[in-house]
């Protein structure tokens, strides 16, 4: 393999969590354990919140939410760890999903006060339809949490996957001693801020009086009992099942005083999975190809009509990405070479002479680009598994300005392709319908369609709740449906049918009154 050495010493992976468990403080630790940012103690402040969430669009200044994904990269113990970040606040749940098809495992954050939460479900769906690899950090244990058994059941019930401790925790809130480290049979103890030093007691045996001598008898012959339990019910972690996503290790920690972080980040780049192997249209792409290939995950334009530019995210899956070098623009059938090429570290762009697999490259674009865009070395294959989700809000385009038609035309294509909402023409009526995830994407579009293209317009609500992309082996049974529901079905952007539903009720009766018609919850399936 040409690039087996850059290739074995990178981690590509995002951090995931319902907003406010404790996402960003994580991310500004790992940083800290990397040394790409020098602010220790100073998590708290507000400043240096902004800074290490990489949030460079406009907007996001305006409503202090992280829109933006970006990639932070760091150095760990001779790992080139990149770390993807994904937007906290849900109307941009969409940009989150998709950022999840470019990165090889996940670390989940859960609060241990308030568990399992709306939008941790639904991103660990999507973690799910991939099998991702997925390590959970049970945040905020300095306060009173939930039951440690009960917590891990939730996780386990509510998340579909089974969970694997690899530290214990002792009690929680003012009476959290610290954790108990499974793997390595030692001994934290809490303390506030703790310093990047390992300061960890090896217990091998939990019978020691070492440990009544640490925690007390009481939390001592707890965490006894408890060990025995979960030994009894867990045993040894099996990496292998970890890289199939089909167990999920644990750490218990409180991401704000920096307690259990370190275990967590040892054990990530002891086991996280380095880049790994990709479904295309024609055949699996593996990571130690000489050749490139790649694709875009996501396309990033800035707010600020100072500063207009637009910038794909690449994620290289195979061979090495080069500077200047031409490389085949698939859907489109055409050669294109980049002179820019850039690695992200917050608002710093330092231009990139090659990438290898598992690293982003950050692409200037004048158009060319839409989601899920494959660049190869001139084979014609694309990457599969970046699906688009159904939309939760529907509104109906309408133009204000007719003498602006051909510009809103131009915007609302351009701006779908970016993803920022999916486009729909309904078939009874032509309506242009967009759909988005959040109320806040609507805001996005009519600022962007106004300034960036000149056209106003406006929305109106309609009463669907889902879009299902549609299939038959029967064309002409389909063809029917479409006609006989027109009002409620039309066409995604690349024509692909689609029926949307006013509520699950409608859907499910449809969904049973047509057997032949397979209803997708996924645009996947056209690719
Ligand atoms: P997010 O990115 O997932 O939205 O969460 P973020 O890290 O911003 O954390 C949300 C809040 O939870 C912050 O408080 C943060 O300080 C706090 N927090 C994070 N980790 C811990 C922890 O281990 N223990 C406790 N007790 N709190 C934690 P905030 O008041 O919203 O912001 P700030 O003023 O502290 O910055």
């Amino acid at each position: 393999m040409k690039y087996e050495k850059e290739i074995n010493r990178r981690k590509t992976f995002a951090i995931i969590s319902h907003p406010d468990a404790g996402k960003t403080t994580l991310t500004e630790k790992f940083l800290l354990f990397g040394g790409a940012i020098q602010t220790a103690g100073a998590v708290k402040s507000n400043k240096i919140k902004k800074h290490a969430t990489s949030d460079f669009m406009e907007i996001e200044r305006q409503r202090g939410i992280s829109v933006a994904t970006s990639v932070m990269t760091f150095e760990y113990k001779h790992f080139l760890i990149n770390l993807l970040d994904t937007p906290g606040h849900k109307d941009f749940a969409e940009d989150t999903y998709r950022t999840l098809t470019a990165v090889d495992s996940v670390v989940l954050v859960v609060d241990s006060v308030n568990g399992v939460e709306e939008q941790t479900r639904r991103l660990m769906e999507v973690c799910r339809m991939r099998d991702t690899p997925v390590i959970v950090f049970i945040n905020k244990m300095d306060r009173d949490g939930k039951n440690r058994f009960d917590l891990l059941e939730e996780i386990e019930k509510e998340l579909s996957i089974s969970l694997h401790p690899m530290t214990w925790p002792i009690n929680s809130g003012k009476d959290f001693k610290g954790v108990y480290n499974l793997h390595d049979k030692s001994l934290l103890l809490f303390t506030a801020n703790t310093k990047a030093d390992d300061d960890s007691i090896v217990i091998e045996d939990l019978n020691s009086p070492l440990l009544d001598e640490k925690t007390g008898e009481k939390d001592a012959a707890l965490l006894r009992e408890d060990v025995e339990l979960i030994d009894g019910v867990y045993g040894e972690l099996n990496v292998n099942d970890y890289l199939n996503g089909k167990v999920a290790p644990v750490f218990f920690g409180s991401a704000i005083n920096n307690f259990g972080v370190k275990e967590l980040l040892d054990t990530f780049t002891r086991i996280g999975p380095t880049p790994r192997d990709r479904e295309t249209s024609k055949r699996e792409v593996a990571a130690g190809e000489d050749k490139f290939s790649g694709f875009i995950f996501k396309i990033h334009a800035n707010l600020d009509p100072k500063h207009r530019d637009r910038i794909a995210f690449l994620r290289v899956c195979a061979g090495k990405f080069e500077r200047n070098k031409y490389y085949h623009h698939v859907r489109l059938d055409k050669d294109m070479r980049f002179s820019n090429p850039y690695s992200f570290m917050a608002r710093s762009k330092d231009v990139i002479e090659d990438a290898f697999p598992g690293d982003v490259v950050g692409l200037f674009d004048t158009g060319n680009f839409k989601i899920g865009d494959t660049m190869t070395e001139g084979e014609d294959f694309f990457f599969t598994g970046i699906p688009s989700f159904s939309p939760e809000i529907f509104k109906e385009l309408v133009n204000k300005d007719p003498m602006k038609t051909k510009q809103l035309e131009k915007g609302i294509s351009q701006l779908t392709d970016e993803g920022v909402a999916q486009l729909f023409t309904q078939f009874g009526g032509n309506k242009k319908i967009i759909g988005c995830v959040g109320e806040l994407q609507f805001e996005v579009i009519q600022y962007r369609l106004l300034q960036e293209y000149g056209a106003a317009c406006e929305f109106r609500t309609l009463p669907f709740y889902k879009a299902c992309w549609l299939t038959s082996k029967d064309q002409k049974k389909l063809e029917d449906f479409l006609r006989y529901k027109q009002q409620n079905s039309g066409e995604d952007k690349d024509g692909h049918p689609v029926y949307l539903a006013q509520s699950e009720w409608f859907l499910n009766t449809e969904i049973q009154n047509n057997p032949d018609i397979e209803f997708h919850f996924t645009s996947e399936i056209h690719k």
